[in-house]
């Protein structure tokens, strides 16, 4: 497995947000829509990050309870300030931090771009399901990387790959094979996950000019 590297900097939440953001919060809404769970549910959010998904769950899904967990202060802080409900509480905490958490205690865990950077990822996966109720629901989603999914930041490494042939082994596309729609469900299956089933969510990606493409890999 593939543990997180230097390459993966989770602390300034507000470049983040302009990096990724912009297809974080559409690709959220759409999950949950697939995802049709009742309103009133108890939900634990693994990576929240900057609350991206966080916020769409209170939008969309009139949950009881949420709550959110992140390793990153500094995203942790912004996603406090961002997503103000009485609902939801942030806490900071890697994946490794469900093992401490009760058993049968929520209805529905999630989490949204992260489960690519967990170290173990099949015990992540395991932990979700144990504290999710009988019959709850556990469910993720990453980017298609060996398929090419983030197809503005694909531009990028294809053309710094050409430049300097030795940063290939730093393109996701092979840091993150499994990320395909057969890994993911051979990674829920090896957690034990019942029933596993995979779908696309895509998103558009409009750039009003280079500024706007360029700026956020700076
Ligand atoms: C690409 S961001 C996704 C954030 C947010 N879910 C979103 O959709 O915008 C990945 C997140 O995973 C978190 N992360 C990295 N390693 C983690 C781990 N071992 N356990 C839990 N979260 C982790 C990072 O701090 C970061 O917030």
């Amino acid at each position: 497995m593939v543990a997180s590297t230097r390459h993966d900097a989770w602390q300034a939440g507000e470049s983040y947000d302009a990096y990724m953001g912009r297809w974080s919060r559409p690709i959220a809404s759409r999950f949950l829509n697939w995802l049709e769970v009742p309103e009133g549910l108890d939900w634990l959010e693994v990576g929240c990050g900057t609350g991206a998904l966080t916020e769409a769950i209170v939008r969309h899904c009139a949950p009881a309870g949420v709550t959110a967990i992140d390793p990153s202060e500094g995203f942790i802080s912004l996603a406090r300030a961002r997503v103000a409900d009485p609902r939801v509480r942030f806490r900071i905490g890697d994946a490794a931090s469900l093992a401490r958490m009760s058993a049968a205690s929520r209805d529905v865990a999630v989490g949204g771009l992260v489960l690519n950077f967990i170290p173990d990822r099949v015990a992540a996966l395991a932990d979700m399901m144990r504290i999710v109720r009988r019959d709850g629901v556990v469910a993720f989603y990453v980017w298609d990387y060996p398929g090419g999914g983030i197809e503005f930041m694909r531009t990028f490494r294809t053309a710094a790959v050409e430049l300097d042939p030795e940063v290939r082994d730093l393109t996701q596309n092979s840091r993150f094979p499994f990320c395909t729609p057969e890994g993911l469900i051979a990674l829920a299956r090896e957690a034990g996950l019942r029933f596993p089933e995979c779908m696309a969510i895509e998103a558009p990606s409009v750039f009003s000019d280079f500024e706007d493409y360029w700026l956020p890999f700076t």
